[in-house]
């Protein structure tokens, strides 16, 4: 699986967190700022109207009221007084009787006090009582109100300014802090998408030297990483020169066992033809040599074969019509195992591909030969041909007792054959290659073998392209 790189800000990358958490601190400072300064000026302003009411109170001598506006009374401050003189009370035209009550209801002993005087809306008021004369002074505060609004809009548009730009900083600050690491990760994946598994070990990827300074915390990243590639690399190199060594010695192997395997069965032959003039045992003894080196000839076949797909498949592709090589394949069958019941089922018209004739009909005899040889007699196996999309598809089922399970997964590899075949074909010719060929054909085809094994059924799927062309190092590919 690769993984594409998420989108710059998409939810849950390590960027939109610390975007989002840098202007989230950046707001809350903000806030908490102008709250405080906010919370300060309220207290210097009050103070200030405070300040004014104790001058006012204390500027008002015993003259005459109504009539003086001065001192303590500047134009239009809107200074509220009352005097209160035995029983009566003079007071600002603007007042109410029922004002004036209110007010002179307030502690005189009090500190100043917020008040809401119906009809005029709040008003600091302070009352003082001096050499037996009460007087009232209050002044609208407003003059507090006003310009701590004022302020608080200014530190809310300030706040909301310092958000935005936090957000657009931190963006571009973390975007581009990041931006190694998503190179670093691009790298990762690259990786992940080659075919470590096969190829001769190269690893042409590495973290571009830019991003590889041991300066910082990402390039040291970058330094591991490169060096966990090197090795991984001399890693992948060893591992294929061994296979190369094995696949070579086994290529080797085989061909030089081909020579002396034919001169035995030669021999063996030519015995055969006198085995009239020779004592029964030793007739017999020959006709066993004969055959056991005819085994030992096909499992030698079988080796080269693998062995040469294996490093570089030469196929003979040509235009190949794959319903005649089907039906040749299933007469061959019908021959071999009379036992069993051999349907068809192709389509009206001829499939072709371009294939390997030869390799293509191995493949499906080998499956053929094991669904004869691995079910008891009476067993029906049908093969059919279709063409789904740009794939020709051959199904061969049988209706046997199925693939061991011990070996479903194992069975296209080397030398897998369960334990029963191996008893029943003692001195057979069971080997486990059959299906480990057809799988290597098939994928030197570009094509893909399964098998699929509901109860009751035992199908192999082979797909291959319809149309295939060589690549320039001998293997093949689909057209894409
Ligand atoms: N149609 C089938 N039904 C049941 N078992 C099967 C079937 N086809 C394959 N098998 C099992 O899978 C094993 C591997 O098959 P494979 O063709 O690779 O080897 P083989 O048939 O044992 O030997 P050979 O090299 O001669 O083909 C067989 O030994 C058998 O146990
Ligand atoms: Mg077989």
């Amino acid at each position: 699986m690769t993984l594409s790189p998420p989108a710059a800000m998409a939810k849950g990358t390590l960027s939109r967190q610390l975007v989002v958490r840098t202007t989230a601190l950046v707001a809350a400072a903000t806030i908490l700022l102008s709250l405080v300064t906010g919370l300060a000026s309220f207290q210097i302003l009050q103070a200030q109207l405070d300040g004014r009411l104790e001058s006012a109170l204390r500027a008002w001598g015993p003259g005459s009221f109504p009539g003086e506006t001065k001192p303590g009374d500047p134009e239009g401050s809107g200074l509220i007084r009352i005097e209160q003189r035995g029983t009566e009370f003079i007071y600002t035209d603007v007042l109410t009787e029922s004002q004036v009550v209110a007010l002179a209801a307030i502690d005189p002993d009090s500190t100043p006090v917020t008040m809401a005087i119906e009809g005029l809306g709040l008003y600091r008021v302070q009352v003082s009582h001096r050499q037996g004369r009460i007087s009232v002074a209050a002044l609208p505060f407003s003059a507090v109100t006003t310009p701590l609004t004022r302020q608080l809009m200014m530190a809310a548009l300030l706040t909301l300014g310092s958000i935005a730009l936090a957000g657009f900083g931190a963006r571009q600050v973390v975007e581009s802090s990041l931006r190694p690491l998503r190179r670093l990760a691009g790298t990762a994946s690259q990786v992940a998408g080659l075919p470590l598994a096969s190829g001769e070990g190269n690893l042409p990827v590495r973290v571009p030297q830019q991003d590889a300074d041991p300066a910082s915390e990402v390039g040291q990243v970058g330094v591991a990483f490169n060096q966990m590639l090197d090795h991984v690399e001399a890693a992948l190199e060893a591992r294929h020169r061994s296979e190369t060594k094995v696949r070579q010695f086994v290529a080797d192997a085989s061909h030089e066992l081909r020579n002396p395997l034919a001169a035995i069965r030669g021999y063996a032959e030519l015995t055969r033809r006198e085995q009239d003039l020779l004592p029964a045992n030793t007739a017999h003894a020959l006709a066993r040599i004969e055959s056991e080196s005819d085994r030992m000839s096909g499992l030698v076949e079988d080796l080269l074969l693998l062995a040469r797909l294996d490093s570089q498949p030469t196929l003979a592709l040509q235009p190949t019509d794959v319903t005649q090589i089907v039906l040749n394949a299933v007469n061959d069958a019908r021959v071999a195992g009379a036992g069993h019941r051999w349907g068809l089922d192709l389509p009206d018209e001829a499939l072709t591909a371009h294939a390997d004739p030869f390799r293509l009909h191995q493949v499906v005899a080998n499956l053929l030969a094991n669904a004869r040889v691995h079910t008891p007699a009476g067993t029906t196996v049908v093969t059919s041909l279709r063409r789904e999309g740009e794939q020709v598809v051959i199904r061969v089922t049988d209706d046997g007792p199925g693939v061991p399970a011990e070996i479903r997964d194992s069975v296209f590899e080397r030398f897998t054959r369960a334990e029963a075949s191996r008893v029943r074909h003692e001195g057979g010719s069971s080997t486990g290659l059959g299906l480990a060929i057809v799988a290597a054909v098939v994928a030197a085809h570009g094509g893909t073998v399964t098998l699929e094994s509901p109860p009751g059924s035992t199908t192999f799927v082979v797909r291959i392209p319809a149309a295939f062309s060589p690549t320039s190092d001998g293997r093949t590919v689909p057209n894409s």
